[in-house]
């Protein structure tokens, strides 16, 4: 039998600790199915105001590590605590960082010092390894927060024998998310000046975290099969495809994975009655309960169609907003539970207000109210402009929640299309950037809610799906294998190793 892998997992969210969207879920719920299936698995996390609060039990370890930042040292107090009870997880105390409301941002915007806050946390990971004595096999890095540990581990540490033998996975989730920083950032990090070329780290002029992930990083993967696509064309690469193109052979797609510990209708601890395939009593309970929650007075009869999301433009909210006088024609009512771009927030504060038998929007990040949404709607609506992934239309699968959602990305890989004679398929599917089928592809899901019998299949279809992240979580470990075998194909052609040893590059501080 192959020999248990020693694992780094870094993200900048992992639930329960911190979580904006996907990212938090995944991160909690791949680094758990890996330690089931026997890997030495370890994840780091900043520590953030949010880590406090989430009232876990969270020890200091009595380390510090030293972390140059520009002419700084900055200290990094560890911490540890548990992830789903059995997965260390560290996290990097920092308080001038990460003590503070948001995780990359408040009210005012974007914070000014993310590339200074990730350029510590990225240096301070590889300085914890060693100060933990933990040797990683594969680090598996997460999202442009994370990007410059591969750019770390084969330029400033590529001589160094305690990584001797470590090699980095670097998952894309968002391309339109690409950490892209001021040239003036660079020194922070010290990264020597001749990494900043198109064959490295500069991109368009700037410090691009996204780039130096992609061009370092021995294995890039991203969170589903269509989106692996997608990000090779220029339609949906945000300026990034021409890099992901030549870095190509070592892309691959692995859908995400469920984590149906955490949801699940027939376990789900958050809901008011607990169901499944073989009961579906439950959810009416839940759907009663929910419409007294929002103060909808609704006939039983009436679908309840939602949406648990962030409010940006990647979400298809502009749909939304267009069709919206249109969707409070419907025989229907709807609920948002959404927070992001304060435009869409006021419009959607009015509308709840203009149409108050019909609508409910709620403003806020309420995981629990996701799980009572989730549970207690008939439809679910993503009509996302592009999706990595996307776990909020599997989660409602499991929930006999019926997607009605854009043929993009991860969600063209979850969800198939209804076929009404033969009872197949799971969901509704809009055409990539189709617009006037939208309003009536909601009415066509509407009009077979009325049809009792065949809605009824078209839930149990979507309940029996299976993304388990068990399936998930041993294609990831082929691929740290393949990254581990001496001469990995993906990383010895031309072009993906255009970096130098850091012996053969000027000192920074003599610049
Ligand atoms: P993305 O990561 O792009 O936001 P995903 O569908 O992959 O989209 O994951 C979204 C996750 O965030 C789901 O767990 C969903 O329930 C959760 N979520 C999104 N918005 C909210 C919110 N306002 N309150 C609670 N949970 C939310
Ligand atoms: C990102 C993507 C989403 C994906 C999630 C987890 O936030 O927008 O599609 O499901 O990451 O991978």
């Amino acid at each position: 039998m192959a020999r248990p892998l020693n694992i780094l997992f870094i993200s900048p969210e992992a639930h329960p600790f911190a979580k904006t969207g996907g990212l938090g879920d995944v991160s909690s719920a791949l680094p758990h199915a890996l330690k089931q299936l026997g890997h030495d698995v370890r994840v780091m996390l900043p520590k953030y105001r949010s880590v406090k609060q989430s009232k876990r039990s969270i020890k200091p370890m009595g380390l510090t590590v030293a972390v140059p930042v520009g002419p700084e040292t900055k200290s990094g107090e560890l911490h540890e605590g548990r992830l789903n009870r059995r997965v260390p997880i560290y996290f990097i105390g920092q308080d001038d960082y990460f003590d503070r409301e948001g995780f990359y941002g408040d009210a005012e915007g974007e914070f000014s010092d993310n590339a200074e806050r990730f350029i510590f946390f990225d240096r301070a990971v590889l300085e914890a390894c060693k100060a933990l004595n933990f040797q990683p096999d594969i680090i598996h890095c997460n999202d442009w927060q994370t990007g410059l540990v591969p750019c770390y581990l084969k330029t400033t540490f590529a001589s160094d024998p305690f990584f001797e033998n470590t090699r980095s996975v670097f998952s894309i989730h968002n391309l339109g998310y690409q950490g892209n920083f001021d040239e003036r950032y660079l020194p922070l990090a010290h990264l020597p000046w001749n990494l900043f070329t198109p064959e490295g780290i500069e991109f368009y002029g700037s410090l691009s975290f996204m780039k130096a992930g992609l061009v370092y990083a021995d294995r890039l993967t991203t969170v589903s099969k269509t989106y692996s696509k997608e990000i090779l064309t220029p339609e949906n690469g945000f300026h990034m495809d021409g890099v992901l193109r030549h870095h190509q052979s070592k892309l691959s797609g692995i859908l995400n994975g469920a984590d149906y510990g955490e949801w699940d209708p027939q376990t789900d601890s958050n809901i008011k009655t607990r169901y499944g395939p073989k009961s579906l009593k439950g959810k009416q309970e839940c759907k009663k309960s929910l419409a007294r929650k929002l103060s909808f007075k609704l006939p039983e009869q009436t679908p309840l169609i939602c949406m648990v999301t962030r409010l940006s433009p990647q979400k298809g909210i502009d749909l939304i907003l267009e069709s919206f006088s249109k969707l409070m024609k419907l025989e229907a009512a709807l609920v948002i539970l959404g927070t992001g771009d304060a435009f869409y927030e006021t419009f959607l504060k009015d509308q709840d207000h203009r149409y108050r038998s019909r609508f409910r929007y709620v403003s806020g990040f309420d995981e629990k109210l996701a799980h009572q949404i989730i549970a207690g709607s008939d439809i679910l609506l993503m009509p996302s402009l592009y999706e990595p992934c996307g776990l909020t239309q599997m989660y409602a699968l499991r929930y006999g929640t019926v997607p009605v959602v854009r043929r993009v990305g991860g969600l063209a890989d979850t969800v198939k299309a209804f076929q009404s004679g033969k009872n197949r398929g799971t969901g509704f599917l809009l055409k990539p950037k189709e617009t006037d089928e939208w309003v009536p592809l909601l009415q066509k899901a509407l009009t077979l809610y009325s049809k009792k019998k065949v809605w009824r299949s078209l839930m149990l279809n979507g309940m029996k799906q299976d993304f388990s992240w068990d399936k998930v979580a041993k294609q990831y470990v082929r691929l740290y294998r393949r990254a581990l075998k001496k001469n990995d194909k993906a990383v010895s052609e031309p072009g993906t190793d255009r970096y130098l040893p850091l012996q053969n590059l000027p000192d920074y501080n003599k610049n």
